[in-house]
């Protein structure tokens, strides 16, 4: 299993910074491109998701990235986005605060990467085959990882288990990514209490947990003190998993924290053994909607920073779907069905000739529309009982257009046409808030008096909670292509996915820029 190194940046006022991926010899039989995480960056260019801004790298060939950080600091990190191959193509990305500008918390003494992974025992291309073409649910994964190990609760890998040293008393800032596929995960560390203060690259009021939980896609600073006995202690990622009757890997992978001083001893006597946390249980919804209400926007004051105004309201279904099929190697769904994913009914299909970005550019036709529903073409009970024939998805290329500067909000509403279940919700090239997260139906009267219009949290992947829904608003400031999906890779594939269009505004700083002239050809 690889390990991979986070590239540290000071982030002073802003830079540009210039990253060559080369597509390595280890992918020669598939393509790559490399998708920058929640970076909020004015080049859409340099996004990375394949036939959306860009056609796929070829084996052997390059593609620099050219873009700027603005305003951000945290953590954030790229993986690649085409086909599954984010299995093992990730890294953290990290933004210092601009030099002289002190962290809102006593500086860390060390600054620690956690990325927590998903891995599967075969080559990942023939795992989302499996799913894509059978139409059935994607096998399960047989391990996850903490910086690329599973840990030594798993047979045969205790000797590559990941162990982050610490000294007694010192305080160190874990920076904690969910990569996984297809997995959302509870993070524990025994006997350590952890204080979360930031998420998705913003910071957040300071409060502390025993458990995190995070979807694929978000990431999570947190503060952690050495404060116990000398020792060692297990740091966990198991699942949290809430769609009922689904198979999922249900097994915890560790690392090792180590106090200095426990190392030191341990040439002599026998390490002891690990303590291990309380891993919560995998359903255990209570503990997440308890930990994620916690989360508060550091800065923002009350009725500012997030639009008060609302020129689009949109309301999107997500969840997902099947289609009938004709018996046979594609059609392993439950009774004679394929399993399908949507948005408002329409399950996404990526363009092949050419990205959806370049098609805007260059006024290619026959592309995409830009007729996705701004609302659900029926409406019905979404987390109650409903009929399977009501809601087979449309496959096709639609596409929100926006205004440029528009004030957007979207309520996210889960469905429960085949499973209800917890959906991360990640939108490229913004940061949105978060107002507000319920169960049930969303319900405009009653729910909008829930609405925090104080410190609503910034984050650019929000769970849309199981049999629930998510509010989010940003300002549609941010010219280009933006692709909005399930970061559940399975859930991406089967078509849990809409891009929105941001037209030009006045003014050559609010238009797109033409292409870099190494754009991967089609
Ligand atoms: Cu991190 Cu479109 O994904």
């Amino acid at each position: 299993m690889e390990h991979f190194n986070p590239s540290a940046m000071q982030c002073n006022i802003s830079i540009s910074i210039l990253i060559l991926l080369a597509v390595f010899s280890a992918f020669s039989s598939t393509n790559a491109e490399t998708h920058y995480h929640q970076f909020v960056m004015r080049t859409p260019w340099a996004d990375g998701p394949a036939y959306v801004t860009q056609c796929p790298i070829q084996p052997g060939a390059s593609y620099t990235y050219r873009f700027t950080i603005e305003n951000q600091d945290g953590t954030l990190w790229w993986h690649a986005h085409s086909q599954w191959l984010r299995a093992t193509v990730y890294g953290a990305f990290i933004i210092l605060p601009k030099l002289g500008v002190p962290y809102p918390f006593p500086e860390p003494k060390q600054d620690i990467p956690v990325l927590l992974g998903e891995w599967w025992n075969r080559d990942i291309v023939s795992v989302l085959r499996q799913a894509q073409f059978t139409g059935a649910a994607p096998n399960v994964s047989d391990a996850y990882t903490i910086n690329g190990q599973p840990g030594d609760l798993y047979k045969c890998s205790s000797q590559g288990t990941t162990k982050f040293h610490v000294k007694s008393g010192e305080t160190v800032l874990l920076r904690i990514i969910n990569a996984a596929l297809n997995q959302e995960l509870f993070f524990t560390v025994a006997n350590h209490m952890l204080t979360v203060v930031g998420n998705d690259a913003a910071y957040n009021k300071p409060f502390t947990t025993r458990v995190l939980m995070l979807g694929p896609g978000q990431t999570t600073n947190v503060l952690l003190t050495a404060n116990q006995p000398s020792g060692h202690y297990y740091m966990t990622a198991s699942p949290y998993q809430t769609a009922q009757n689904a198979p999922f890997d249900n097994t915890t992978s560790t690392a090792i924290l180590e106090y200095e001083s426990a190392s030191c001893t341990s040439k002599n006597t026998a390490v002891s053994k690990p303590l291990m946390p309380i891993v919560p249980f995998y359903n255990d919804t209570a503990t997440v909607t308890a930990y994620t209400s916690q989360i508060r926007n550091l800065r923002s004051k009350k009725g500012k920073g997030f639009p008060t105004r609302i020129d689009e309201n949109l309301f999107f279904t997500v969840g997902l779907g099947l289609v009938n099929c004709i018996p046979g190697p594609r059609c392993q769904g439950p009774n004679n069905t394929r399993f399908a994913a949507s948005m408002n009914n329409v399950s996404f299909v990526l363009p092949r000739r050419t990205s959806i970005l370049q098609a805007y550019y260059q006024n290619i036709p026959g592309i995409y529309t830009t007729d996705f529903p701004p609302v659900p073409p029926v409406k019905f009970d979404y987390t109650g009982n409903v009929s399977r024939a009501l809601w087979q998805p449309r496959f096709a290329t639609k596409l929100y257009r926006l205004k440029f500067g528009s004030n957007v909000q979207i309520v996210l509403q889960d469905t429960a046409i085949v499973s209800t279940e917890d959906h991360p919700i990640h939108l490229h090239g913004y940061h949105f808030y978060v107002m507000a997260q319920g169960f049930g139906n969303f319900n405009p009267r009653r729910d909008t008096a829930r609405f925090n219009f104080v410190d609503p949290p910034l984050r650019n992947t929000i769970n849309v909670p199981v049999g629930g829904w998510s509010v989010i608003r940003f300002v549609a400031d941010n010219p280009g292509v933006w692709l909005m999906h399930c970061h559940i890779d399975s859930h991406l594939v089967w078509g849990l996915s809409m891009a929105f269009l941001v037209e030009n505004g006045d003014g050559e700083l609010q238009s797109i820029e033409p292409p870099p002239p190494d754009l991967p050809p089609c």
